[in-house]
């Protein structure tokens, strides 16, 4: 099994549309994106120094609730914050419950919010609350 191929098996069991692994090929030829993968889970980053977005994030149904989630997060904000991103953006669906509680217990902090940007697959409208983790910047070294 390829990469993609695992990612877009991960990404399936979580979201109602799925990305395939075509497109996962596609996202990972692009070096602006980044994937942290940990056991259980993985995270993907679009990464544009000073700034990043964390595009999705996801654990296996059956090892949520455990702490995975919070700590492939932190390994994932650490990433970011290594190449030298001081601003983390994010946009989760208002609707979503365990990963709005995920990130505003890493900090995240809600900065807007879209009306009605996401249709669920029986067509509700959700809105999307778009939020953001400050990040220190980090030393040259020089
Ligand atoms: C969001 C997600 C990644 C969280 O992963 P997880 O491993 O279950 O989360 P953790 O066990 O590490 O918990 C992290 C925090 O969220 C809270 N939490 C987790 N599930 C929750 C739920 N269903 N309801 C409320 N809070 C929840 C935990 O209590 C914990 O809070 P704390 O840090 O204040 O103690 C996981 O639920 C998931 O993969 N969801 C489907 C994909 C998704 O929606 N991704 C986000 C949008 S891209």
């Amino acid at each position: 099994m390829t990469l993609s191929e695992l990612l877009a098996a991960l990404h399936a069991a979580s979201f109602e549309r799925g990305w395939s692994a075509h497109e996962f090929d596609t996202l990972l030829a692009n070096p602006a994106y980044r994937v942290v993968t940990s056991d259980t889970g993985f995270a993907l980053l679009q990464i544009i120094p000073p700034e990043a977005e964390l595009i999705t994030i996801s654990i296996l149904p059956a090892a949520r609730g455990k702490g995975a989630g919070r700590d492939l997060l932190s390994r994932t904000i650490t990433e970011a914050e290594q190449a030298g991103v001081t601003q983390l953006f994010l946009d989760v669906d208002a609707t979503n419950t365990a990963a709005l509680t995920l990130y505003r217990s890493a900090g995240f902090a809600e900065v807007g919010r879209r009306k009605g940007y996401y249709a669920h697959e029986d067509a509700s409208p959700a809105d999307a609350i778009q939020m953001v983790l400050s990040l220190p910047a980090q030393s040259s070294g020089k």
